[in-house]
């Protein structure tokens, strides 16, 4: 995934700090490489490097280009190697044109070759060149940059967005055709850009955009049109609500350790959302479906396998669990018009989730309900409904508060289910429900506190370990799938999430001597998981637990710090719990390992890509 963001000023003359202050604060959609297309005195400038914002504005000082208007791109790269030519922003044919773009051109090759068989001087190795391209292109034709925007469109497949501008003229053009656009109208500037944070800088009055839509910034007006017949459309400015501060770090050394100290607050806002009124539509709509998949991907996967074991042990409810890109050719064709597709995704914005938005949609499979935390995303305007996670912005690249927030999600909603359909007594399920919102923001409020410590002392045992096992049992399962991926994201060892029972079938082999593994486990299933930790304990391997304490554990665990003891709580609540020190352990190992945890290498926050 990338970051665009474009900006049209009212004679104002300090354009490269407006973009690099407003694009930084998309760092997390990309840092392989950072450009600024600056127009000055009716000239365009062009500056672009392979790094971080930060490192290309002092290499090449970004921040000081002069001119009223102009694009920016951050690039998480997909086609075009991380290299200064396939940084964006782009020329066109000439230095006329300017632009940059977000996602994926699936027609990439054929068109590549299609422009320069008809003349054009194409620079790279990056799809996003082509966008400026097909403008140039159109705009040769027509003389009309309107007309060459909305034409320009026609030339290109995939899901993407973009911005482009031209020397002469002082607006500057964006599409939205599958992948993230925003707008903002700020005192004496105009914005677009790729994601919210970038916008709130200058203003909190945002003007959402649809796929299929285009954007014209002038120095004192957004307008948004329709691509496909270039009819205006009124979009009135709405003001958000998000935090500007969201994206900075409170006084935290890394957002991740920031937003892992939100889960408490996170918890009562949580709450607070799914007893809403919305809240009937979304029980009836799984209610109503004969069957249920929970489709997602990353650390969002992981929160929906605890959510299926939520949702059989409270309600009965069978619910299948599908990783986003595998769903359509594992499942597609079992989908029915009365299927429900539950589709999680933080970012709502995620390809591989918005695939299958875009298919159940248009062959009439069923309904869709989005969990999702960014308001304006395309799965929020997809979805038949949708569930907000409340989180604030998570910047951070590897997941914390919002993966505790769909857990938190998950257990709420089958303990209502359980208790409408019969399965749950009414009284159970209001104690549940009881403790979720007023015990979890302290119990979670105190395992931070409390396994923070173990957790920072656990790190330094694990500096030299580059392969080890993370094992979950019932509602843990997905738990140690979270706590693995954590360890692969931010510390780069591998780290292999699965079901404990599972292991002697095979993995077993790997222990020996001091090897380590990690069980995450509840008070309700040590009964069993015991037998596993023996399985390893007993050929010399290292078990670490993660869970309450209990003394018929303590035997198998070779010191102290290889017990990360979670406070008591109900046990319905001890899965959500047991993240905490996962998410912490990873954190100060990467911290240890000299690893920034926020942007680890080669990933990116949302994927936009296929
Ligand atoms: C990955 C992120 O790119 O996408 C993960 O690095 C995230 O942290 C995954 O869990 C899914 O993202 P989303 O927005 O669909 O929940």
């Amino acid at each position: 995934m990338c970051g665009i963001t474009g900006i049209v000023t009212q004679d104002r003359n300090d354009i490269g700090r407006l973009l690099v202050m407003c694009s930084r604060k998309l760092t997390y959609r990309g840092y392989d490489s950072v450009g600024v297309a600056a127009v000055h005195r009716g000239k365009v400038y062009l500056k672009k490097d392979v790094g971080t914002i930060d490192e290309v504005d002092a290499r090449l000082g970004l921040s000081k280009m002069p001119g009223d208007r102009g694009i920016a791109q951050l690039r998480w790269a997909t086609y075009g190697a991380p290299t200064q030519v396939n940084a964006q922003p782009h020329y066109g044919c000439t230095e006329e044109f300017y632009g940059a773009h977000n996602g994926n051109l699936h027609n990439y090759y054929e068109y590549r070759q299609e422009l320069i068989e008809t003349g054009h001087t194409v620079r790279s190795w990056n799809d996003g060149e082509l966008c400026v391209h097909a403008v140039d292109k159109y705009y040769e034709q027509t003389g009309d940059m309107f007309e060459a925007v909305r034409l320009s469109t026609r030339d290109l497949k995939g899901a993407f967005a973009y911005a482009v501008g031209r020397a002469d003229t002082q607006e500057i053009y964006a599409v939205k055709m599958g992948s993230s656009l925003v707008a903002g109208v700020a005192p004496t500037e105009t914005i677009v850009s790729s994601d919210l944070p970038s916008i709130l800088p200058l203003t909190n009055r945002v003007v959402y955009l649809d796929d299929g839509e285009m954007v014209v910034l002038r120095p004192d007006s957004v307008k948004v049109y329709r691509v496909e017949d270039g009819k205006e459309l009124n979009r009135p400015v709405q003001v958000s609500n998000v935090d500007p501060h969201a994206a900075e770090k409170g006084g935290f050394p890394h957002f991740m350790l920031k937003e892992i100290n939100e889960q408490p607050q996170v918890a009562r806002d949580v709450m607070g959302l799914l007893h809403s009124n919305e809240s009937e539509e979304w029980l009836r709509l799984i209610e109503d479906a004969s069957h249920i998949y929970l489709v997602a991907c990353g650390s969002s996967y992981n929160a929906g396998i605890v959510g299926t074991y939520y949702f059989n042990r409270l309600a009965g409810i069978p619910v299948t669990p599908a990783i986003g890109g595998q769903f359509i050719p594992m499942y597609a064709r079992t989908l029915t018009e009365d299927s429900l597709c539950i589709l999680v995704s933080q970012s709502g914005e995620t390809k591989d989730i918005l695939n299958v938005l875009k298919l159940v949609k248009r062959e009439g499979l069923g309904k869709t309900l989005g969990v999702l935390n960014v308001i304006g995303s395309s799965l929020m305007f997809g979805a038949d409904a949708y569930i907000p996670m409340g989180c604030g912005y998570e910047v951070s690249v590897p997941a914390t508060k919002t993966y505790f927030s769909q857990t938190v999600i998950f257990a709420d909603l089958a303990a209502r289910l359980g208790a409408r359909n019969g399965m749950l007594d009414q009284s159970e399920a209001d104690r549940f429900v009881s403790a979720l919102r007023d015990d979890l923001p302290r119990l979670t409020q105190e395992t931070i506190d409390r396994t923070g410590i173990l957790a920072k002392n656990l790190a330094p045992t694990l500096m030299g370990e580059h392969d080890l096992y993370c094992l979950g049992y019932g509602l843990t399962d997905g738990v140690a799938r979270e706590g693995a991926l954590k360890i692969k994201e931010i510390c780069y060892n591998h780290c292999e999430g699965m079901y404990s029972s599972e292991f002697k079938h095979g993995p077993l082999s790997i222990v020996t001597d001091n090897y380590p593994v990690i069980f995450v486990t509840t008070t309700e299933d040590s009964w069993m998981v015991i037998n596993h930790i023996n399985e390893v304990a007993c050929r010399g391997g290292r078990a670490i637990i993660v869970g309450e304490h209990e003394d018929s554990l303590t035997p198998y665990v070779k010191s102290k710090t290889d017990y990360l003891v979670v406070p008591k709580s109900e046990v319905l609540i001890n899965p959500i719990l047991d993240v905490i020190p996962l998410q912490l352990l990873s954190y100060f190992l990467s911290v240890d390992l000299g690893i920034n945890p926020d942007l680890p290498r080669n990933l990116s926050k949302t994927l936009t890509v296929d």
